[in-house]
C-alpha cells in the first residue's frame, strides 16, 4: 500500500538538490545573485533536526514529493515579534492535491509544539488562506509583498495561547492599508 512519510531532511540528504531546485525556481530566483547550487549550499549549511530552520520532505514510497520547515523569521523587518514560521511549502507538480501539503503542515506544526513554540506564523499569496486556514490558521494581517498582496496568518499551538498578542504586534507593525 502507499505511504507517506515525513522526515528530516538530514535524513534524506540524497533529496537536498532537489528541494533546492524546487525552493530556487519557486523563491529563490527572485534574489539577485541567488542559484540553485547557491540554494543547495544554504541548504546543507543549515541541515539540522534541532536547530531552526529544520526542514522536512514528505516521501511517497520513498520518493520526495515535497517539502516545508520551521524557522525563525520570516519578513523580520516588517515583524520584528513574530518569531516563529512556517515557511517553504511545497508540493511537487505531479503530487498535488491530495493532501501531502496538509500533512507537511501538521507536521510542521507538531514539530513546534515539541519544541514548546506557542504561536506559528505563515504568509501566502492565497488571501482566503487557501489550505492554512483549513489548517486552522487565522488572518491577521493583509501586507504588500515584493509587488504582490499576501496574508499573514498565524496560528495558537498550546493550550492556553493565543494569537492576540501577534494580531496586535502585526497590525502596528503593518496598517491595514498593507502598502510596503
Ligand atoms: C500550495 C501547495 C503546497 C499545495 O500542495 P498540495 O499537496 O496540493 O495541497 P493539499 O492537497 O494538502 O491541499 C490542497 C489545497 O491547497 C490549496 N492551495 C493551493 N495553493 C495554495 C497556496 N499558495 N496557499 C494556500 N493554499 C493553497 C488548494 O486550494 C487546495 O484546497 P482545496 O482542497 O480546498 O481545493 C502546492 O500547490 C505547491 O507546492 N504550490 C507551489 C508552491 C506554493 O505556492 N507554496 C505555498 C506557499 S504559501
Amino acid at each position: 500500500m502507499a505511504q507517506l512519510e515525513i522526515h528530516f531532511l538530514a535524513d534524506r540528504p540524497d533529496a537536498l538538490p532537489l528541494v533546492a531546485g524546487w525552493l530556487y525556481t519557486e523563491w529563490g530566483r527572485r534574489d539577485p545573485g541567488n542559484s540553485p547550487e547557491a540554494t543547495a549550499e544554504r541548504l546543507a549549511a543549515e541541515l539540522s533536526r534541532d536547530r531552526l530552520p529544520i526542514v522536512v520532505v514528505a516521501a511517497y514510497n520513498g520518493v520526495v514529493v515535497g517539502t516545508a520547515a520551521l524557522k525563525l523569521h520570516e519578513l523580520r523587518d516588517r515583524f520584528p515579534e513574530l518569531r516563529y514560521w512556517l515557511g517553504g511549502v511545497y508540493v511537487s507538480a505531479g503530487a498535488r492535491g491530495q493532501g501531502i501539503a496538509g500533512a507537511l503542515v501538521r507536521h510542521v506544526e507538531k514539530l513546534a509544539v515539541d519544541r514548546g513554540i506557542a504561536v506559528l506564523h505563515l504568509q501566502t499569496e492565497r488571501l482566503d488562506g487557501g489550505l492554512y486556514a483549513q489548517e486552522g490558521f487565522e488572518p491577521l494581517v493583509q501586507i504588500e509583498h515584493r509587488g504582490l498582496p499576501v496574508l499573514v496568518m498565524a496560528k495558537a499551538l498550546t493550550p492556553g495561547a493565543d494569537i492576540a498578542s501577534s494580531m496586535q504586534s502585526a497590525q502596528e507593525s503593518a496598517p491595514a492599508s498593507g502598502a510596503e
